[in-house]
């Protein structure tokens, strides 16, 4: 059998620390490698074709490193390449490996949390344009009418440190408003990007009273335990020393400034070349 190997966190930048955060507080005995692709992040505006080719180089990547369970914690890679990577790569270059994505985790619980059965969804606009939470909403809760609002700033506003600023009031004061215009009865409002909880304070003071406010950090944690809990066949391959690893496309001290706020602790990140 093959050595077991850590657990692959994938995002194009620092959002997906947000969630392996959650992840390692739940599942603190497991090995992990974290990967951004800082170099090429953001994501958000870029076409489906180069999404999937960035995310599959990565994927591949996190193979190299002895990883037989990646999560994608991207919304954007999650909703433009896992499905493709999953149906035509996975069974030619790795049967044997599972690469997961953080949409389907969400779908599967987003409807338990509204009463008004009306959520809204804040995401980059490769999320909204893919259409993949109003699509998985409607297999999981039948009914549950979603709205969608691209926020095209607010990721750049937070890889840039600007996410305190007046600028960042401005723009998500206007998205807040704007997904409320199109429906006024939503009482749920997701997160559906890694690096919006960055934002959480601000946009707390912009939502209506009673809604309530969900990011994906601790509902892809508790939905990675039920899976490793059903699938022996994978957890068994996941080592488990309680060892964190850190690697980016661009400069390992630009990431290592920056990451800490959002995993809240200091890292100390390696670069590598894909
Ligand atoms: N953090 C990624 C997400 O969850 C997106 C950031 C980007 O645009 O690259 O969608």
């Amino acid at each position: 059998m093959q050595t077991p190997g850590p657990i692959g966190v994938f995002d194009s930048g620092y959002g997906g620390l947000t969630v392996l955060k959650e992840i390692v507080r739940s599942l603190p005995q497991y090995d992990y490698i974290y990967l951004g692709d800082n170099a090429r992040a953001p994501y958000g505006n870029r076409s489906f074709e180069t999404v999937y080719r960035y995310t599959l180089e990565c994927v591949k990547w996190f193979f190299s490193q002895r990883c037989s369970l990646v999560i994608l914690a991207c919304n954007t890679a999650s909703a433009k390449a896992l499905r493709t990577i999953q149906q035509n790569d996975l069974p030619v270059i790795a049967p044997d490996k599972r690469v997961l994505g953080v949409i389907r985790p969400t779908t599967e619980k987003i409807g338990e949390y509204s009463e008004s059965k009306s959520v809204g969804i804040m995401a980059t606009n490769g999320t909204v344009s893919s259409n993949s939470y109003p699509i998985e909403i409607e297999r999981f809760f039948p009914g549950v009418k979603v709205y969608q609002e691209a926020c095209p700033m607010w990721v750049p506003l937070v890889e840039n440190n600007e996410y305190q600023s007046h600028a960042a009031d401005y723009f998500i004061r206007k998205n807040i408003h704007s997904i409320f215009e199109k429906g006024n009865d939503i009482d749920v409002i997701l997160l559906a990007c890694t690096h919006y909880p960055l934002l959480k304070e601000k946009i707390e003071k912009y939502l209506p009273v009673g809604v309530k406010l969900l990011s994906q950090g601790e509902i892809v944690a508790n939905s990675l335990k039920e899976y490793l809990h059903r699938h022996p066949e994978i957890e068994t391959k996941c080592s488990k020393n309680s060892l964190r690893s850190f690697y980016t496309t661009d400069s390992a001290g630009d990431f290592d400034n920056h990451a800490a706020r959002f995993f809240g602790e200091a890292i100390l990140s390696k670069h590598i070349d894909l």
